[in-house]
């Protein structure tokens, strides 16, 4: 079984990844939980270059291609051998945040993204859920985190807006795949309604 999650910045989906690993582990299953950008080794030296310094340092095109290169590392290296040895993989983070962040909402590049995602990747997770959350809540929340890893939350409220109404969209495109929950409230209340949307 490989799951996503996704979300805007400050979502709260790291918190929903690591309570789902938490209670699957717990029911005996061998869980792997990873992130992206990152994930590998090699994913996670393209994920510095990513997140950190200027908002601008990258075009919208130029990032795709370092998600993309991260993501084929992650997928060569720890999901699919995990997927093979009969591991459940739930990733924070995966292609969708690449056709929101780089394909909707920066640019009208899903194009590009989908080709490159069909040429090198070209596999999808059985579920994704997406925390969805009212994004000046979310982006409070990321700032009181701080840290360095703030280039996509210093891009202000208007970009997270339209990510969280990207991931909206995701929803409506991929209805078999993608579930829409509701991120308000408590974490342990969140992650009821994440095993409500797990299969059986
Ligand atoms: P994180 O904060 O969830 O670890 O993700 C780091 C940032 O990278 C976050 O702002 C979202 C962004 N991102 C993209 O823009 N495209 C992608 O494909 C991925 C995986 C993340």
């Amino acid at each position: 079984m490989f799951l996503s999650f996704e979300g805007i910045d400050g979502s709260g989906k790291s918190t929903q990844a690591r309570l789902l690993a938490d209670s699957l582990r717990a029911e005996g299953r061998d869980v792997v939980l990873t992130r992206e950008p990152g994930g590998s080794p090699g994913a996670e030296e393209i994920r510095r270059l990513l997140v950190e310094g200027a908002g601008e340092r990258w075009s919208p095109e130029t990032e795709i291609l370092l998600f993309t290169a991260a993501r084929r590392d992650h997928l060569e290296r720890v999901i699919r051998p995990a997927l093979a040895a009969g591991r459940t993989v739930i990733t924070d983070r995966f292609a969708d945040s690449t056709r929101v962040y780089q394909g909707a909402a920066r640019g009208e590049l899903r194009a590009m993204v989908d080709r490159l995602h069909d040429l090198s990747i070209a596999v999808e997770p059985d579920l994704t859920l997406v925390i969805d959350i009212d994004p000046a809540t979310a982006l409070s929340r990321g700032r009181a985190r701080g840290g360095n890893e703030d280039r996509f939350e210093s891009l202000g409220l208007g970009f997270q807006q339209k990510l969280a109404l990207g991931f909206r969209a995701l929803a409506n495109e991929y209805p078999d795949r993608v579930r829409l929950i509701d991120g308000s409230g408590a974490p342990e209340t969140v992650a009821a309604r994440v095993s409500a949307a797990l299969p059986a």
